[in-house]
């Protein structure tokens, strides 16, 4: 049995810069609102014209995080891609990124967990490796949000939490069980899947009845129960957290450094003062970028690497909460 490494890490986010002041010129918000209620002051949106996509964002972190792993893209032997913004209904992104990267025709699988996508993604890589399947994984996280939100004060809830952008990694073969990926822990409790959804279009609600009935009889927007979610999240980010830590044997002081999914920064700040945490052992990038779904915690990650804020033997984890509900941890020897 071996283990599973992260030899390389890559982010894309688009250019355009949105700020809270800019939303609130098509939309009844404010900076202050936004900021004291999410801690955002602004997010990345693709603007107009461009070809980026959540396939073509996720094939630009992914070409950094191969080359930082110094692999080439032949060197992968399978592409495990998380988003809730496909560019299609189907097929997923996964294999464009087989086309985009110009890949052998290795395998390519898509995983639909929202928020808590990229560490339930990385979870089925590490256990591909684990079993001694594949050697070199792709694992991205990226979302096109901006271009389905609901940009009017009706959508206001929602739309001012989320950013565009990818994060990918290169997770790979290690043959010290020491090192790596210890564990991750996956949950879900469908029941409260109606409290943060995009509900149409879908099989039960397809294109022509949209069309046909009132807007708000049937919305192509995102919805989300905000007080619902935050209060589920807070109680399962600490669970999922502690199981982690237990498993592995450690306690909280244990933990150098958390990447948490970036919800909201009210969230991630209770968590950490529920642990207990100096502000160098939690990463937040929520202010810059928003809420990018699946590319949150990848994207953090590969910045905290970047800041030289993560070091080798540290004990990083990651934790993801959203809709389904989902929500997981991975417990890492870096
Ligand atoms: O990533 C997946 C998981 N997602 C989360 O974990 C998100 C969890 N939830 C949240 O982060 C928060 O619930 C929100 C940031 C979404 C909302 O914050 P809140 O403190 O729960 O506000 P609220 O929804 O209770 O709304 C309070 C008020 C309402 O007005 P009234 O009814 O009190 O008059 C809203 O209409 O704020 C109003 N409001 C806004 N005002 C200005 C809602 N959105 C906005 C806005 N600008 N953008």
């Amino acid at each position: 049995m071996y283990n599973s490494k992260i030899i390389g890490l890559g982010k894309y986010v688009p250019d355009n810069v949105v700020t809270n002041d800019d939303l609130s010129k098509f939309m009844d918000t404010s900076d202050e609102w936004i900021q004291e209620r999410t801690g955002i002051q602004e997010r990345r949106w693709i603007p107009e014209g461009s070809e980026d996509t959540s396939s073509v964002m996720g094939a630009k972190a992914a070409k950094i995080a191969i080359e930082r792993a110094g692999l080439t893209k032949d060197d992968i032997d399978f592409i495990v891609f998380a988003t809730l913004s496909p560019d299609y209904y189907f097929p997923g992104c996964g294999v464009q990124i087989q086309d985009l990267l110009d890949m052998p025709t290795v395998g390519a699988l898509d995983v639909r967990n929202q928020c808590s996508g990229f560490v339930y993604a990385l979870s089925v890589a590490d256990q591909f490796i684990k079993t001694g399947m594949y050697k070199n994984i792709l694992v991205i996280g990226a979302e096109y949000h901006s271009n389905g939100l609901d940009k009017t004060t009706r959508g206001r809830g929602v739309t001012v939490i989320f950013g565009d952008g990818a994060g990918a990694c290169v997770l790979s073969r290690e043959e010290d069980s020491s090192k790596g990926i210890l564990s991750t822990h996956l949950h879900s409790e469908g029941k409260y899947a109606d409290k943060l959804i995009v509900a149409s279009p879908s099989i039960k609600h397809w294109v022509p009845e949209i069309i046909e009935s009132e807007e708000e009889d049937i919305s192509y927007y995102p919805y989300m129960d905000g007080t619902f979610v935050f209060k589920h999240a807070v109680v399962r980010f600490s669970e999922v957290i502690m199981e982690g830590l237990t498993k592995n044997n450690l306690t909280k002081d244990d933990i150098d450094m958390l990447i948490p999914h970036q919800a909201n920064l009210r969230i991630a700040q209770f968590i950490q003062k529920k642990f207990g945490l100096s502000d160098d052992k939690v990463f937040n990038n929520i202010t810059k970028y928003g809420n990018t779904t699946a590319a949150s915690v990848i994207i953090a990650l590969t910045e905290a690497w970047e800041q030289e804020k993560i070091k080798e033997g540290d004990h990083v984890v990651l934790a993801a909460f959203g809709s389904g509900f989902t929500w997981a941890s991975a417990i890492i020897k870096w």
